[in-house]
């Protein structure tokens, strides 16, 4: 049978209004890519798999919430969604209006959001609208106009958002056989680890299927899970967890605890490493954000804080690297200008 999306494929599962009219670009259903070569360059004793969220419609994860959150929203007879975003959400609240036939609004913080998920947001028709301050400004401000006039909002505090990324665990299930051990993901404004944590339960109390440790990893200039406070003005190269107060974080903490797992911070550098490593041994190229997740992870095994011999990891990594084009060459030598003649060629290859 053909995939007809997560609303026809996990719907039964989710806790949706009965109003719900499915719209859907087919999201979901991404690959969970065995990653022997990083496995054995981090010197683990591990399986490790990566589930590539950037292969989705709008290339992040948030196309899982989305459908379910617009569908909702459409069936309610709503005429207009509104988010704030570091870019994913932006996007695909965006494609996923477009489609239902819905005016989308987004607010992003000005002059911090990656080129691809601007364009993604205004190619799909999206009034954007730059805020002069963080993503944790524009989230209070969606917030106020969403209670105030009849205008949806479609960010993670909309639990539809997260009853739709609940599927992400449910397909790893699926695939695996049964859970992972571990399960190392970003977390910005907790939406997503939130949303795993609830799907992983409920895919066991159905199918004891077990459940894995999490490890939520923020950004260094950007961790208050980690630092146990509000950060004021967040700082990172991975802009898409850019936040200083997530909306969700107590649910973040929650997971992390009731998992026997952790939330850490890494730095940028060891983001930006990551990104590199991924594309490098595996063919792989997320956003930086989405390889926080992998950075976490060596970073516990570097620490010797990580011990899971034979055991199963999952790393969701949840952009694209098309998203971000500019930042996998920053501070790289451009690539060299030759003249078009075969020994030109020869001489720089065979070099
Ligand atoms: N990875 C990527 C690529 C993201 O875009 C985000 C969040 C996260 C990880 C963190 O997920 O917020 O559920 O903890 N991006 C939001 C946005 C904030 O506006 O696109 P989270």
């Amino acid at each position: 049978m053909s995939y007809l999306g997560l609303l026809d494929k996990y719907g039964s599962l989710l806790d949706l209004p009965a109003h719900t009219r499915p719209v859907s670009l087919l999201e979901g259903n991404t690959p969970l890519i065995p990653a022997e070569n990083l496995a054995r360059h981090l010197g683990g004793d591990f399986e490790l798999y990566v589930k590539f969220e950037g292969l989705n419609p709008t290339g992040s994860f948030k196309d899982r919430g989305m459908t379910a959150a617009v569908s909702e929203a459409l069936g309610r007879g709503a005429k207009t969604v509104i988010c704030a975003s570091t870019g994913n959400t932006a996007a695909s609240a965006a494609a996923y209006a477009a489609r239902a036939g819905l005016k989308s609004i987004v607010l992003i913080p000005q002059g911090k959001v990656a080129a691809g998920k601007l364009a993604g947001a205004i190619a799909y028709g999206a009034q954007v609208i730059q805020i002069d301050g963080s993503f944790d400004d524009a989230l209070t401000m969606v917030v106020d106009i969403s209670n105030k006039y009849p205008i949806c909002l479609v960010n993670s505090i909309n639990p539809y958002r997260i009853e739709g990324q609940k599927t992400g665990a449910f397909e790893i299930c699926d695939t695996l056989g049964s859970a992972p051990d571990w399960l190392c993901l970003p977390v910005g404004n907790a939406g997503n680890i939130t949303a795993y944590w609830a799907g992983f339960k409920q895919y066991d109390d159905l199918k004891s299927c077990g459940k894995p440790q999490v490890l939520g990893v923020q950004a260094a200039g950007a961790a208050p899970l980690v630092l146990g406070h509000p950060v004021e003005k967040p700082e990172t190269v991975a802009t898409a967890i850019r936040i200083g107060k997530p909306a969700r974080g107590e649910q973040a903490l929650e997971a992390a605890e009731e998992s026997k797992g952790r939330i850490i911070a890494v730095s940028d550098d060891e983001i930006l490493a990551m990104q590199r490593l991924l594309a490098k041994l595996e063919g792989i190229w997320v956003e930086p954000a989405s390889a926080a997740g992998l950075a976490g992870l060596a970073h516990e095994i570097a620490a010797g804080k990580f011990h899971a011999p034979g055991r199963r990891i999952v790393a969701i990594c949840t952009g694209h690297g098309l998203k971000d084009p500019d930042i996998i060459t920053y501070g790289m030598e451009k690539p060299r200008i030759v003249a078009p003649k075969l020994e030109a060629l020869e001489e720089i290859i065979l070099a």
